[in-house]
């Protein structure tokens, strides 16, 4: 038997059964991405209340999106594991107020929370759980106060225009960590405060500085933060 045959063997074995398991499932981190409702609804598409009534006046999750360090991501990642509500009905309170969808018509969010999961929650599975990727979602909210954060260094929901490079420093000083804002235009035209962006790292219970930052909407170097 010649041994050494026999090693090459058995390491390309190895990294080839290591190949497979990073093909089925695998990612580098997540954006962990919360919006401001006063944005999602000043635009021209408008928004809808969820069906319990006018969220408050704070930031609301969008999502938590497994993400790979060359800015790629994967999506819809195991279509055997769709959404179960019963798996997260322990959360669905906190959810509503946390989580809310402001898209029309009228919704409780169970349907915004489904889109989530599947879209992007299937995609780090390996490493959460449905009632996993939901309760870390939730944890991260409680980790970072962002309208606080904004409040305590003058950056108020108030209609006025604030810097780009302001709202940054503000986020970067309470979380630790530098964020990606994303903008949306309202129904005149202006840029305006739109989505949050931290990054966290694949067992989603830290944050990160992020290995790469998103290719979206940038913002012009003034924008309006609205009120809602
Ligand atoms: C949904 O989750 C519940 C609670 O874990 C479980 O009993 C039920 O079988 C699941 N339903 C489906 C369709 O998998």
């Amino acid at each position: 038997m010649n041994y050494r045959f026999c090693y090459v063997f058995i390491k390309l074995l190895i990294i080839q059964s290591m190949s497979v398991l990073c093909v089925s499932e695998s990612f580098d981190f997540f954006y962990f991405v919360q919006q401001w409702p006063g944005s999602y609804c000043d635009t021209k598409h408008s928004c809808c209340y969820p069906t319990s009534g006018k969220p408050a006046a704070d930031f609301g999750i969008h999502g938590l999106w497994p993400n790979y360090n060359d800015g790629t991501y994967p999506s819809y990642c195991d279509s055997n594991n769709p959404f179960n509500e019963s798996e997260i009905s322990d959360l669905t309170n906190s959810m509503k107020k946390s989580w809310p969808s402001l898209a029309c018509p009228s919704s409780d969010g169970l349907s915004f929370w489904s889109h989530e999961w599947e879209k992007h929650g299937t995609c780090s599975e390996s490493v959460l759980n449905e009632h996993d990727y939901f309760q870390a979602s939730l944890n991260l909210k409680n980790q970072v106060d962002l309208l606080q954060t904004l409040k305590t260094a003058g950056i108020e929901p108030n209609g006025e225009s604030y810097s780009l490079e302001s709202i940054k420093d503000a986020v970067e000083k309470g979380s630790g960590y530098t964020p990606w804002i994303e903008c949306n235009t309202d129904r005149s035209g202006n840029s305006q405060l739109y989505q949050i962006y931290l990054c966290v790292d694949a067992s989603a219970s830290n944050f990160i500085e992020c290995p790469v930052f998103p290719k979206g909407k940038k913002c012009g170097s003034q924008i309006e933060f609205p009120s809602f």
